[in-house]
């Protein structure tokens, strides 16, 4: 299919496309301890002596807490794609890019809402930006810019979508958590197809040009990101929250693991495929605790 009809199609579909209705409880319904809020398989700190250390009732409070901090960094990054996607609406000259860059914006501001809802409802806030800003001195071939940021959005939104998925379908989550992952999946599956579009579009007409060392920096620079998402979903923030003893070496702990990395990589083995093709091979086993 042509690049303008997949599009066009993501258009159609993003107009269709109703709201969702979540199903709130009172934030006194709400007790952490009292069951699974993020798949126990999916918690950060499985797969090390502090996991074991911990009875059930702290592993439910953690695995609470983490779904907060999910949540959180999915409200940043979506403001950077937000913000990424109006800057790149503003000068682009295809119409049909132009109108799914709304779609995505207005749907992005739509998650963010209601990521942000769970955290202030039930964690009490949002938990702070933890990310790590990149230098930009990747952006000096032409196209490269534009092909940093979709790739970008692209692996961040894989990793985040595998979550979903999971959770979406794990029936040992209370049913607002699931919802908020279904209806997250729902859009996020229409912004994976346009995300590889533009980035394949933007490979086509830009790569050609580019010498071996602009490949290479582009190769570095991606492993560098999916590592550094990877470190982001071990929250010194929750495990402070959930009352575990010193977060930030916990977190360094986690980051380090050998799960950690296993985890991380079967998140983003489809994108993994996908920069392969085109040449650049993203992160192996490990490069998490980088
Ligand atoms: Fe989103
Ligand atoms: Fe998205």
């Amino acid at each position: 299919m042509e690049t303008a009809t997949v599009i066009e199609a993501l258009n159609a579909a993003s107009a269709r496309q109703r709201r969702c209705v979540l199903p709130w409880p009172a934030a006194g319904e709400v007790a952490p301890e009292s069951t699974w809020w993020t798949s126990p398989e999916l918690v950060s700190l499985v797969g090390t002596p502090a996991w074991q250390a911990c009875d059930l009732a702290a592993r439910r409070r953690l695995s609470f807490y983490e779904a907060a901090a999910f949540f959180s960094m999915n409200v940043h990054n979506e403001r950077r794609l937000i913000a990424g996607a109006r800057e790149r609406r503003a000068r682009t000259a295809d119409p049909a890019v132009a109108a799914y860059l709304d779609h995505f914006a207005r749907e992005e501001d739509e998650h963010s809402a209601m990521f942000g809802e769970f955290c202030q409802r039930y964690a009490g806030r949002l938990y702070p930006d933890r990310s790590v800003a990149f230098a930009s001195d990747v952006a000096a071939a032409a196209g490269e810019e534009d092909f940093v940021f979709f790739a970008r959005v692209l692996l961040f939104e894989e990793i985040v979508d595998a979550f979903n998925v999971a959770m979406a379908r794990d029936v040992r989550l209370p049913e607002i958590v699931r919802a908020i992952h279904r209806c997250h999946h729902r859009d996020e599956a229409r912004h994976l197809v346009f995300g590889r579009e533009m980035v394949q579009r933007l490979w086509t007409a830009h790569a050609p040009a580019w010498p071996a060392a602009t490949r290479r920096a582009l190769g570095a620079h991606l492993r560098a990101f999916v590592a550094a998402t990877g470190r982001e979903l071990c929250s010194a923030d929750a495990y402070r929250d959930a009352g575990l003893a010193e977060p930030r070496a916990l977190r360094a702990l986690a980051a380090a693991s050998p799960a950690a990395a296993a985890r991380l990589n079967l998140a983003v083995a489809r994108s993994a495929a996908f920069f392969a093709e085109l040449g650049l091979p993203l992160a192996a086993a490990g490069e998490v605790s980088s």
